[in-house]
């Protein structure tokens, strides 16, 4: 029973309980539905209190369910009986109430929340609006201004927030027994909010709710449409304002973009450690932390902020105090914008050590390298770790590009070492790319998968490869990038055009930021393995050469005179004319949507290889991996998600065209032409 109810004296309990959540699927919505019934028809009922679990009142409408056409009883038609109803109802919320858990609350006559509580319409992020009754309803109850800014963000708040504005009425340890506490009269005098008008509505505040709107959430349908719904409760009468909500929430519900937020909360709960992996994870209580340089410090500061001790391992007595400094700024950083209190930096002050003697580490159960990007700086760092920690802790590599496997080469149990590659700022970014070497033990996978819970990050496995799984595709992404700039366009122009498909910023503004430096040494590491008839570009040498390294040197692909924003730089576009002239080419003036199409089909094309090689498991955590660390619009659910938005059998096409230019840079992946063959999509495909 996925809603159980009960009567004591003259109050009705309706409890929902289809665990984990209380989604509100089609048995919810039949039990809360039947909840009314019943209460009507009870003798002398003078209330309902509606309740949920202790971690969840109700975590909103179904969304597996929203793949397929939607089912009677609609949660909108529910929850109005229940607002209507002749048997008023009381929501007593413990955990989350949020999307059609908000709306539920929002359809009762009073709310009580225990102070833990969070209430939200978070349907935003996933593409949608509130579709039952939560963009009408909440203006009415909390003021046009706060409702518009809630529901056009999908920001919930916490039950303290909720009864200054009025989204509550109580908050309570005890929510149920004080739910039991309202009396009938006072239930009675209590207007519905459907007959209640806006207050505060302005004019202004749309116009301002819109332009951020599309200024945070660019191209992305659900936060614009969220605003004109709400506008709708201040100018349009309750019942057909319903119906427009409704209509838009079903055609957001089925468009592409919702579609792929869906496929991303999902992917995002399903990357866990894989079943086959049963070993136990090692207990890590205390960590080393090799080098303590920007991502040094960014691990080292994410370990703390989780209650680990850590000690960051330098060189000297100069890299003991950068690293001091590094760490120790981070620290200040959450403290000034108030992510800290004084006392938990205090206690994450005290379970930090700096410094050059390794023997430090002795006590840790787990050391991850982020020293200097060379396997014999790296080989050097394990030696050393070996020599001092216990032979059953587990060795972690922060490695982006190098060999795991020629790592591990030098310790005597290569089966310790795992690769964990974190994403700069290290503190911040939720992808964890963990890397199984060819030796690489379960303990050492398992300790992996552990650390990436314990630091709520997404893992994702990646077997061994130049890159791994991201950072491959992006030199696939760069190097089609400075090819289209080679042979025809701007650095900016690029960059529009991938920011106009939904980037935050564009290949070579991104670059600039990172700097060009990284790149070139990986390039000079590539040399001797590169195939000499694959065409090699340049441009990104030449800059180097001229000392364009990016911000860090106020000039990289663009000019940053001051120190301030980037702008465009004719040097730069002047060297692809050169070496387009000096290679003999005739230049193309490529337009936006062809620099994207041969920009995305790159990447698609190397997404399918690293398929096609074993090193990601699925279509699924390339999703993850370009989404959470590399930018793609998450909104178009990730590069392979996308790609079958394009469909295999389109993406060949295109693939066999371009490669009348270039054979080899355009060969299509196996994997592309199975999945065509086989009229499948890259999610579904398996070997
Ligand atoms: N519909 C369907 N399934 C849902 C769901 C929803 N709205 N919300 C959560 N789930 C599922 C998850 O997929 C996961 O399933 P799994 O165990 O098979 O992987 C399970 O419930 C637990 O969710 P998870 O997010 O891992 O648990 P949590 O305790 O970390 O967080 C919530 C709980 C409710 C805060 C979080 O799940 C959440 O924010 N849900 C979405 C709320 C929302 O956007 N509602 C509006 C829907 S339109």
């Amino acid at each position: 029973m996925a809603v159980k109810f009960e009567r004591r004296g003259t109050t009705g309990f309706v409890t929902l309980a289809n665990p984990p959540v209380n989604a509100m699927g089609l048995a919810v919505r039949q039990g809360l539905d039947a909840a009314v019934t019943w209460a009507e028809a009870e003798p002398g009922l003078t209330r309902v209190i509606v309740s949920g679990g202790e971690r969840v009142f109700a975590a909103g409408g179904d969304a597996r369910e929203f793949d397929a056409p939607p089912v009677a009883p609609h949660l909108p038609d529910v929850l109005s009986r229940i607002e209507t109803s002749t048997v008023p109802w009381i929501a007593a919320i413990r955990g989350v109430a949020l999307g059609g858990g908000c709306e539920l609350a929002l359809a009762c006559r009073y709310r009580i929340a225990h102070p833990d509580a969070q209430l939200g319409l978070p349907e935003v992020t996933l593409g949608v609006i509130p579709g039952a009754g939560g963009t009408q309803r909440l203006p009415r109850l909390v003021g046009y201004g706060a409702a518009l800014d809630m529901i056009a963000t999908g920001r919930s708040v916490t039950a303290p927030q909720a009864k200054a504005m009025g989204l509550i009425d109580l908050v309570s340890d005890t929510p149920d027994i004080e739910a039991e506490m309202v009396v009938p009269e006072l239930l009675d005098q209590i207007v519905p909010l459907w007959e209640r008008p806006v207050d505060g509505y302005d004019p202004g505040l749309t116009t301002a709710a819109l332009q951020s709107a599309s200024q945070k959430s660019k191209s992305q349908l659900a936060p614009q449409e969220a605003v004109r719904m709400v506008e709708m409760a201040a100018l349009t009468e309750f019942d057909q304002a319903m119906l427009a909500e409704r209509e838009t929430f079903i055609r957001l519900r089925n468009g592409d973009q919702a579609r792929a937020l869906r496929h991303i909360f999902f992917a995002e709960r399903a990357a866990k450690a894989p079943d086959w992996l049963t070993a136990a994870p090692l207990d890590v209580r205390m960590a080393a932390v090799v080098g303590g340089g920007t991502m040094g410090a960014g691990i080292a500061y994410a370990l703390l902020s989780v209650g680990l001790s850590v000690c960051v391992l330098e060189t000297d007595p100069d890299g003991v105090a950068r690293a001091q400094v590094n760490v120790d700024k981070l620290i200040s950083q959450s403290l000034s914008r108030g992510f800290l209190t004084d006392q938990k930096a205090e206690d994450i002050r005290r379970r930090l050590t700096v410094s050059d003697d390794y023997s430090v580490a002795a006590d840790a159960e787990l050391a991850i390298e982020a020293a200097f990007e060379s396997l014999e700086v790296k080989q050097m760092v394990f030696g050393r770790l070996e020599a001092v920690m216990r032979p059953d802790t587990v060795l972690a590599s922060n490695t982006s590009y190098l060999d795991l496997d020629q790592i591990a080469n030098c310790l005597s149990d290569p089966g310790r070492l795992v690769g964990l590659h974190f994403f700069a700022p290290a503190h911040v970014m939720k992808l964890l790319e963990i890397v199984r070497g060819a030796a690489t033990n379960d303990l050492a996978l398992a300790t992996g998968y552990a650390l990436a819970k314990r630091l709520r990050k997404i893992p994702v496995l990646s077997g061994v490869c130049d890159g791994f799984i991201g950072n491959r595709i992006l030199q696939r992404y760069r190097e089609a990038a400075d090819t289209v700039f080679m042979d025809g366009s701007t650095p900016w122009e690029v960059d529009e055009a991938m920011v106009d498909f939904g980037y935050a910023m564009g290949p070579y503004e991104a670059q600039d930021l990172s700097g060009l430096d990284i790149a070139h040494a990986n390039r000079r590491r590539q040399d001797a393995t590169r195939d000499p008839n694959r065409r090699y570009i340049p441009i990104a040498d030449r800059m180097v050469e001229l000392g364009k390294l990016g911000r860090k040197t106020g000039a990289g692909w663009y000019r940053y005179p001051g120190g301030g924003p980037k702008v465009d730089d004719p040097i730069v576009a002047d060297l692809a004319l050169e070496e387009c002239h000096f290679e003999g080419r005739t230049r193309t003036d490529y337009n936006a949507e062809e620099i994207r199409r041969r920009l995305l089909l790159a990447m698609i094309n190397e997404a399918a290889e690293i398929l096609n090689e074993g090193i990601a498991q699925n279509a699924r955590d390339i999703d993850l991996v370009t989404v959470f660390g590399y930018g793609f619009p998450r909104w178009r659910g990730g590069l392979m998600h996308y790609a079958d938005t394009l469909g295999a059998e389109a993406i060949l096409a295109q693939l066999k065209e371009l490669s009348g230019e270039d054979a080899l840079v355009w060969r299509p992946s196996p994997v592309i032409e199975d999945c065509a063959a086989r009229g499948i999509r890259f999610a579904d495909w398996s070997r």
